[in-house]
């Protein structure tokens, strides 16, 4: 079959391999269309420890072909979502079918952007930070794959004022229109706040930033830590002065409830899934690329040019 390899050099190469056969719990998919996310700009750059070659990509969308040991044989056929370790970036992946969810009724393009991205989104907002109605909430990397979700969830979840932030004027006025009641930039960050407080952060850029956004906690305020954008300096929080706040520091890791709690990881994304086929929340997919753009298309992410999501058509 037909795959991207990415090798020691950092370069995408389309090729052939052999085609994998899924084992107990796994199913196989045709894949259609794979998700880009933030962490193919990590793999890429050689946070992950994965040996080179290999085939990369997170999150596909296609249809199932088969099926492993105690996976219903039924499923052949189905159009599914699916979240996967590696290998999205070629004709055919497995995935646990824990985590490959029926699409429904949601198109294969969506159902390859909806990724990790949606599911986390999700959780910041139900599972992690508990948004209630009436909450204010921060965004950071507002107009992005996460951020344009977790804007909409926090709507959904009864928020009262949700404000983005955002590298460009560009991104503020696309943020806009996830229900943003502002958009700061983020070089203005954190004066541009004007001092204002909120109920809830989401966090994933770290450093410097994160330590502003301690301060920045409203009492009984929590803040999600669940990226490292701007690198990975350790970020040190005094215990007691939270306390003192009733103020939370939360973390969010979806790679490792995979591992340690799949149907946790499952029970979000079925949710999540199901506000975007009720046409609740949107996944919006501003870019797609074809296979021999991989390279491309994962730069453009780690520059900061991309709105939203992006996509790449696998068939
Ligand atoms: N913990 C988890 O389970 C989990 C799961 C999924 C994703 N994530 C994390 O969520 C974040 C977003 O992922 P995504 O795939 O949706 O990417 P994305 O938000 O679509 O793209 C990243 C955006 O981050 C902003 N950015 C880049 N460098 C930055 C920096 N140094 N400081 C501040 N902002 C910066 C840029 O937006 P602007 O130009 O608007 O600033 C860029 O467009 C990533 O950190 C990713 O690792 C975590």
């Amino acid at each position: 079959m037909k795959a991207i390899i990415l090798d020691s050099d950092n370069d995408y190469r389309l090729t052939d391999i052999d085609e994998p056969a899924p084992g107990p719990g796994e199913v196989a998919i045709k894949v259609a269309w794979a998700g880009i996310q933030w962490g193919d700009t990590m793999v890429r750059d050689g946070h992950f420890p994965v040996p080179r070659p290999f085939v990369p990509g997170f999150e596909a969308s296609g249809h199932i072909t088969a099926v492993g040991a105690g996976v219903d044989p039924a499923r052949v056929g189905e159009p599914v979502a699916a979240l996967t370790t590696s290998g999205a970036f070629a004709e055919t992946v497995l995935a646990p079918a824990v985590l490959t969810l029926p699409a429904g009724t949601v198109p294969l393009r969506t159902a390859a952007g909806f990724g990790w991205g949606a599911p986390t989104a999700y959780d910041l907002v139900h599972t992690v930070t508990r948004v209630r109605p009436g909450d204010s909430v921060l965004i950071h990397a507002a107009a992005g794959g996460v951020g344009t979700l977790a804007a909409q969830f926090a709507r959904l979840a009864g928020a009262a004022r949700v404000v983005g932030v955002v590298g460009s004027a560009a991104k503020a006025a696309y943020a806009a229109g996830f229900g943003l009641d502002r958009a700061v930039l983020r070089e203005e960050f954190p004066a541009g706040l004007d001092g204002e407080r909120f109920d809830v952060i989401l966090d994933p850029v770290g450093g410097r930033t994160r330590q502003e956004n301690l301060r920045l906690l409203a009492p009984h305020g929590r803040l999600a830590a669940y990226g490292n954008l701007a690198g990975y300096e350790p970020v040190l929080a005094d215990t007691n002065e939270l306390l003192m706040q009733g103020a939370s520091l939360l973390t969010y890791n979806s790679n490792l409830l995979s591992r340690t709690h799949p149907e946790r990881l499952a029970e979000s994304a079925r949710r999540a899934l199901e506000s975007v086929a009720q046409g609740e929340v949107r996944v919006d997919i501003t870019a797609q690329y074809e296979p021999a753009e991989l390279g491309r298309a994962v730069q453009q992410l780690r520059e900061g040019a991309t709105f939203g999501k992006s996509v790449l058509r696998m068939s």
